[in-house]
């Protein structure tokens, strides 16, 4: 790496060149204040707060040689004007003197808070940034105690104008700083607001239909530096140092991202608390800065009245409220009876320890090895094999040298996060839908196919692969992989020309499709897992190891799986072997955590006894004999495993609504109604034991999630850099577990009979369970 030599404030300091100074400073522990700079967005030195003195060298013209002073030191030549530190880049030798040694730079704060604040009403007490607002900070730090403007003009622009129906814009608060335009243009691609008018008019405005048409809206609110814009379930609710602000996981989906809870307590809880706001946690590996709206606003079902809280029972047609110990005793005279014909159905929202749990007291309480998971999706034994390999980072993917192949999925809707991290690089897109993806600076190839081809098309790239861009190959990278004859036997007769015929996508745009793959220094295959055959996994990770794209950091397959722990859950089903009832087993009894099968129109087995672990009165609730209220995510701890394999801790943030327990407590209570000698005390404890039980999960411990590492760029509330942005990770940034392959001495390729089957995009607002309690984002929602 080059490194360039500076000195601020006579400090001396060493960064990659090309770093601007506003960020070698900081580096090094020295704050330059900021507005419309932020670290994640190109500078466009439009507010002049961060001004600082420059000074370069002097170079002798003629002989090219640095001009010494009479002491002999080199002689720096000050500019006359003071210089934006957010748009300057370091370079050798350079002086720096920031407020703490300029008187200049000092007045130049003053006045350029002066004239920002021109922009702005004093709302400082009605504001909801009051308390967490950089403007209100770095005022109090920098600026001047008096004004000598008139500004009546601007304290009389529109108050609560809907940019969208999820953010409310002042138009009086903002300093026109376009932190979220450019949000919207360079980070989520959707390119939604704008400035409208000139000079003092100057005003943010939204030009899309509907308005504010994005899933990361409310990012935008957290990287204004003022007060202008503020998301709707926040407005006017709570001033910040009221909350209590709790590290958790977002539920909603397979990225994983990092979230702050802020809660309070409120009277729609009966006096208890409530989650008032949802703000990203800081976890460069997995969601940066940033989350969606989904993540955001959607989190109504932890507060929702429709919220079970006492276990009913089955009363004739009816459900009937009834104690835990006499639903218990239904349960365990039921269970004691029908021992060995009970099939657990498991939710993939469920956490790892009551997974665990679950499997235990099927395999001890009702001697059963049945377990399944609802949405039952196949791919996980391949996807841990090969998947994307420790050390990944989607958002630092160098684009000159990656490429994305996605097949069967629609990433901006099943994983917006994702797809906000990948924006910049290039993608090759399989599938029969075109998605409905951001405007996206790098280019997109897509290869439209017949409704269920998607695997077929993945044939037909690896049969080019083989024939043609192997052959170029040392005949020693064959000893690496086993199952290659066969393999070769079987493509043969997918030629492009042939799977072109069956999948309608052209037969030149497999061959350069296949060449690019190869060509990449970092390929990521990430796929469709609701409806997908079992066959497109695999022939994906046999197209990954023949391009020389598995075991490494930044390659390997990436399962889009529709929710928070598909992962963690398939990990044990696979591993701790279970079994998958064949097609026509009839079960005696059905034991169901987290899922609503019914309400996705299947049906349950008639003669079934159905017990059913769960928030709400689902439909298939509705259908059980016996119904224990389950708590949500944000009313326990536990962890969840992301598709990118990383095993993540959220904590408690809410006390239980009513007389709903966490899903392990029952499973412990039912297995103690059984004769089963368990006390766990903790969900910790569980895991100490999953972690000595499941391979892979022994790095898992609470303690170890728990780590923190120092992140760039920094970011907290306390700090005037670039704060009010987002909350900083004290809490853990979690465990990547390693894919099989980076530890095996050769990568099996196998042969699979592709099959048809139609694989379908869920949409981000799918109407579900948790999500349909929102009230906030009802307008959003689509039938499942
Ligand atoms: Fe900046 Fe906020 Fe105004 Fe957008 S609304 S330009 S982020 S002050
Ligand atoms: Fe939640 Fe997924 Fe959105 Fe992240 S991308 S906030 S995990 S729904
Ligand atoms: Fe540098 Fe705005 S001009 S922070």
């Amino acid at each position: 790496m080059n490194l360039v030599n500076l000195f601020i404030d006579d400090q001396q300091v060493s960064v990659p060149a090309g770093t601007l100074v506003v960020d070698a400073a900081k580096s090094v522990g020295i704050t330059i204040p900021v507005f419309c700079y932020h670290p994640k967005l190109k500078p466009v030195g439009m507010c002049r707060m961060c001004l600082v003195e420059i000074g370069t060298p002097a170079i002798d013209r003629a002989t090219g040689q640095p001009v010494l002073d009479e002491s002999g030191q080199q002689k720096i030549v000050w500019n006359l004007k003071l210089q934006t530190a957010c748009t300057t880049p370091v370079s050798e030798g350079m002086q720096v003197r920031t407020a703490a040694q300029s008187d200049a730079v000092k007045a130049a704060q003053r006045e350029v808070l002066e004239l920002l604040l021109t922009s702005h009403p004093l709302d400082c007490p009605i504001c909801d940034k009051g308390g967490e607002c950089p403007l209100q900070n770095l005022t109090m730090a920098y600026g001047p105690g008096k004004t000598r403007f008139e500004f009546l003009d601007k304290q009389l622009l529109d108050k609560h104008v809907p940019l969208g129906d999820l953010i409310w814009l002042d138009r009086e608060r903002c300093i026109q700083c376009a932190r979220c335009v450019r949000f919207q243009d360079e980070i989520a691609g959707d390119h939604v607001l704008g400035f409208s008018e000139r000079g003092r008019k100057l005003e943010i405005i939204t030009f899309s239909a509907p308005p504010f048409n994005s899933h990361f809206s409310g990012n935008t609110t957290d990287i204004c530096p003022v007060g202008a814009l503020t998301t709707v379930d926040f407005h006017f609710r709570a001033r910040p140092w009221e909350l209590t602000n709790i590290p958790s996981l977002c539920p909603h989906c397979a990225v994983g991202c990092n979230l702050t809870l802020s809660t309070r307590r409120s009277a729609k809880r009966g006096g208890g608390w409530e989650i008032l706001r949802v703000m990203p946690r800081q976890n460069e590996q997995v969601n940066e800065i940033w989350i969606c709206d989904k993540g955001r606003f959607g989190h109504g079902h932890t507060h929702s009245p429709q919220r079970l809280t006492q276990p009913l029972v089955r009363w004739g047609e009816s459900l009937q409220p009834i104690s835990w110990d006499a639903a218990l005793a239904v349960v365990s005279e039921k269970l004691r009876l029908e021992s060995g014909k009970t099939v657990a159905l498991v939710g993939d929202c469920l956490p790892n320890e009551d997974v665990y749990l679950l499997g235990k007291l099927l395999r001890q309480g009702f001697k059963s090895d049945w377990m399944q998971m609802y949405p039952c999706v196949g791919g996980a034994q391949v996807a841990r094999q090969y998947g994307v390999a420790t050390g990944t980072n989607l958002g630092r993917l160098d684009p000159a040298n990656s490429v994305v192949l996605i097949v069967g999925a629609d990433l901006k809707e099943e994983a917006p996060v994702w797809n906000l991290r990948l924006r910049s690089i290039p993608k090759f897109q399989v599938s029969s839908f075109r998605p409905k993806n951001s405007t996206q600076p790098a280019q997109v190839t897509c290869l439209q196919c017949r409704e269920g081809t998607e695997t077929h098309v993945v044939l037909g790239l690896l049969n080019v692969t083989l024939n043609v861009i192997l052959e170029r190959h040392q005949a020693s990278d064959r000893n690496l992989v086993s199952g290659l004859a066969e393999l070769e036997a079987k493509l043969a007769e997918f030629t492009p020309a042939r799977v072109s015929e069956l999948t309608g996508v052209p037969p030149e745009a497999i061959v350069s499709t296949a060449r690019a793959l190869a060509a990449a220094g970092n390929t990521i295959f990430a796929f469709g897992t609701v409806g997908a055959p079992e066959s497109l996994p695999q022939h994906l990770a046999n197209l990954a190891v023949l391009t020389g794209h598995v075991g490494r950091p930044n390659n390997g397959l990436l399962p889009v799986w529709p929710h928070a722990n598909t992962q963690g859950v398939l990990d044990q089903i696979t591993t701790l072997g279970f079994q998958t009832p064949d097609f026509g087993f009839e079960p005696s009894t059905l034991y169901i955590a987290g899922a609503d099968p019914v309400g996705d129109g299947a049906e349950l087995p008639p003669s079934a006894f159905v017990i059913c672990q769960e928030l709400f009165a689902t439909e298939t609730a509705r259908k059980a004999d016996v119904v224990l209220p389950a708590v949500s995510w944000a009313e326990r701890d536990g962890t969840f495993t992301n598709a990118e394999r990383r095993v993540q801790r959220f904590y408690k943030a809410l006390p239980s609504l009513g007389q709903a327990q966490p899903d392990w407590q029952i499973m412990q209570r039912v297995a103690r109604k059984l004769g089963l000698d368990w006390n766990y005390a903790t969900s910790e404890e569980i895991m100490v034991e999953l972690a000595a039980t499941m391979p892979g999960y022994a790095q898992a411990t609470y303690a170890r999630l728990a780590q923190v590492a120092p992140q760039w760029p920094p970011v907290g509330y306390d700090d005037l850099y670039f704060g009010g942005t987002v909350y900083d990770n004290r809490d853990g940034l979690g465990v990547q577990l390693s894919a099989g392959c980076e530890s095996a001495e050769r990568y099996e390729l196998r042969w699979v009979e592709p099959q048809v089957a139609p694989i379908k995009a869920r949409p981000l607002y799918r109407r579900g369970t948790l999500v349909e309690k929102s009230e906030r984002l009802k307008a959003h929602l689509v039938d499942r």
